[in-house]
């Protein structure tokens, strides 16, 4: 049972492209960010079609622990799930899942609906159907929107409770204002007129040893590599650029001021290149920086949540301890000392 089509929330196409089908934003953030003193491309833009399909390839590499250690969570502790969150709720996914951890949760809480938001009109379809063959009786409304401004949900799930669910530690990426921004946005996003409180499902990345954290985002067979340089060739082929990918490497690091994996792409020798008709000078070791991923402790989780309004009410690790998924409330303005 799946509404035609989806809903967008515009109506339009959300991606702007001038005359010739360059996409205006993935311009004007890699000019903006090669021209920094210290480069750096919003994250984002690493997942275009081969970028997308070299993550899922990640999350099947020994050394990347978080998706297997948030399926087993979402796996072994079902019926803690069911017994949590609130009966007979609406399923709001923040990015649409093609991963396996969506049915799990669905399966373990039966929800009244499920709603996945992505940006992604034709991604959304593709796993909004997949859903939807699973769980047959399932009201699933797939909307199109960018899920980082508040959207209005279907009409349907208009008073129902909401459980939103952002699974993959996905937050990670983001500096902690814009996190804080996001939680807020959910907030809103999950809000009703009828007065039920919203619930969010959350998967956050623990701190834990380097070499373990680093192994996972540099791993062997060189996939998280091949995912970073993706980004390079990616720029080349849509922006029109010469980057020299094979003189430039793959690095992770572990940033322990501010608690977070970050990869870049090194310049192995002196280089120029020119993108979308702008030159850029690199020097031997100099970096571009892609991504990076937070990793969180119970309380610098909790301080998160709750600076982005959310109370968290309950919390799973995997055996190991390697991953945390957190259940939270949206918190009620009371006064507070
Ligand atoms: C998709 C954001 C969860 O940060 O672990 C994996 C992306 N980057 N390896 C993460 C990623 C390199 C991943 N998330």
């Amino acid at each position: 049972m799946m509404s035609t089509g989806g809903a967008s929330q515009t109506g339009l196409e959300l991606v702007d492209r001038d005359e010739s089908g360059v996409d205006r934003a993935f311009r004007a953030d890699v000019l903006k960010g090669l021209s920094q003193d210290h480069k750096a491309i919003p994250a984002r833009w690493l997942y275009d079609d081969a970028g997308s399909q070299l993550f899922e390839d990640i999350t099947q590499v020994a050394e990347y622990y978080p998706t297997r250690a948030e399926t087993e969570i979402l796996t072994d502790r079902s019926s803690e799930f069911a017994e949590a969150i609130a009966p007979g709720c609406a399923v709001v996914e923040f990015g649409s899942g093609s991963s396996v951890k969506t049915p799990l949760l669905l399966g373990a809480i039966g929800p009244a609906a499920y709603v996945p938001l992505d940006i992604s009109g034709d991604f959304l379809r593709a796993s909004a159907q997949k859903l939807s063959d699973k769980f047959p009786g399932l009201p699933v409304y797939p909307v199109e929107a960018d899920f980082m401004r508040k959207v209005s949900l279907p009409a349907q799930v208009a008073d129902i409770p909401k459980l939103g669910f952002f699974p993959g530690s996905t937050i990670g990426n983001m500096v902690a204002r814009t996190s804080v921004d996001l939680l807020r946005t959910m907030r809103d996003t999950l809000s009703d007129s009828g007065g039920n409180t919203a619930q969010l499902l959350i998967g956050m990345d623990l701190i834990k040893d380097e070499r373990v954290l680093t192994a996972a985002y540099d791993d062997a067979a060189g996939v998280t590599a091949q995912f970073n340089l993706n980004l390079l060739r990616r720029i080349n082929r849509e922006l029109d650029g010469d980057i020299p990918v094979d003189r430039m490497r793959h690095i992770a690091r572990w940033n322990d001021d501010f608690a977070r994996i970050e990869m870049h792409c090194e310049a192995l020798e002196n280089m120029e290149f020119t993108v979308a008709g702008q030159s850029f000078a690199m020097a031997k070791g100099d970096t571009i920086h892609t991504e990076n991923s937070h990793k969180f402790s119970r309380r610098s989780a909790s301080t998160l949540l709750l600076a982005g309004g959310w109370t968290p009410v309950r919390r799973w690790t995997d055996s190991a301890g390697l991953f945390s998924l957190i259940l939270a409330e949206a918190s009620i303005n009371r006064s507070a000392p």
